[in-house]
């Protein structure tokens, strides 16, 4: 372990199969240790900066609670508005500057590669929480934790994801890293949502079996996983576009009765459409789950980078 030590976390790519282990480790051990106790002293005295340019409640407010539950502090930028960005100061003038008050950045953008220019300017680390339609490594961690705590094992998996899968960088990290345990992935969207070619290269480059289909039951029923992403409606430039795409794939009570097996549902959230609420008592339905994990992960994380696990 130690690996993370002063480590900028970008990219779902920068992860080893050791580093993921490493990380499920330390996650499991700091959610043993909050059964026992609400918070830690192990990171006393040290300051986590959110930077968030784009709407967040999740990512936010786990990094929040878990430098919290570490015993450190947390300072925000707070709205846009109410920051000098509204005066025109650059992300590096800003990251430069945040980075005089805090030990740790954690930055949402939309651009991407918004976090690595941030990370190049500053001497501290710098935690990607979604650039763009980039990457959005710390989700695909929670992910993969979920999934170990759900089905057991993150091997000889088959996994559906379904909606978005252009704009949804949660889903592009999140392929990333399974491709370390040569999960079979179906990919289910409407033509134009298609995982970006790149991503699919990369993965049947390294011998991954992917499937793209616009048949959500045909991937279900070949799957113990579906992982639901939202249309995200602030990624298209013709929202007419987005008219004609949203409420493509809905998963509800009746199409999982007709699946006659059990499978688990994740889903980064929010969600619009896409998961019906009959769907949140389903014992599959671990979306409420994931996001509690969230926490124990970034905790991990967290504590890594200061080398404290
Ligand atoms: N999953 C996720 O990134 O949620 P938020 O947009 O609420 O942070």
């Amino acid at each position: 372990m130690g690996s993370f030590k002063g480590k900028d976390i970008l990219h779902g790519n920068q992860f080893s199969k050791k580093d993921i282990e490493a990380i499920i480790k330390t996650a499991s051990n700091f959610e043993k240790e909050l059964k026992r106790r609400d918070s830690l002293t192990l990171l006393k005295g040290k300051i986590l900066a959110t930077l968030f340019f784009e709407p967040s409640t999740r990512t936010r407010l786990s990094f929040e609670t878990a430098m919290q539950r570490l015993g450190g502090g947390v300072i925000s930028l707070g709205s846009v508005e109410s920051s000098s960005v509204a005066k025109g100061e650059t992300l590096t003038d800003t990251a430069r500057t945040v980075s005089q008050y805090a030990d740790v950045i954690v930055i949402r953008h939309p651009r991407t590669g918004s976090a690595k220019e941030a990370a190049d300017a500053v001497p501290i680390p710098v935690i990607n929480a979604g650039d763009g339609t980039g990457q959005h490594p710390t989700q695909a961690l929670l992910d993969i934790y979920t999934i170990k705590k759900e089905l057991g094992s993150l091997k000889n998996l088959t996994i559906s994801m379904v909606g978005d899968l252009k704009y949804g960088r949660t889903v592009h990290a999140l392929a990333e890293l399974l491709s370390l345990y040569q999960t079979r992935l179906y990919f289910v969207s409407p033509s134009p949502l298609r995982m970006p070619e790149q991503i699919i290269f990369d993965l049947r480059e390294k011998g991954i079996d992917v499937i793209e289909t616009e048949d959500m039951f045909k991937a279900a029923s070949e799957s113990s996983l579906i992982y639901m992403t939202r249309i995200q409606k602030e990624r298209f430039g013709d929202l007419s576009e987005y008219e004609r795409m949203k409420g493509s794939y809905i998963l509800n009570r009746a199409f999982l009765d007709r699946l006659k097996k059990r499978v688990v549902i994740l889903h980064p959230l929010p969600r619009v459409d896409e998961i019906s609420t009959d769907v949140d008592d389903y014992p599959g339905a671990a979306y409420f789950r994931q996001m509690r994990n969230g926490v124990f992960v970034r905790m991990a994380l967290l504590a890594m980078i200061f080398g404290k696990r």
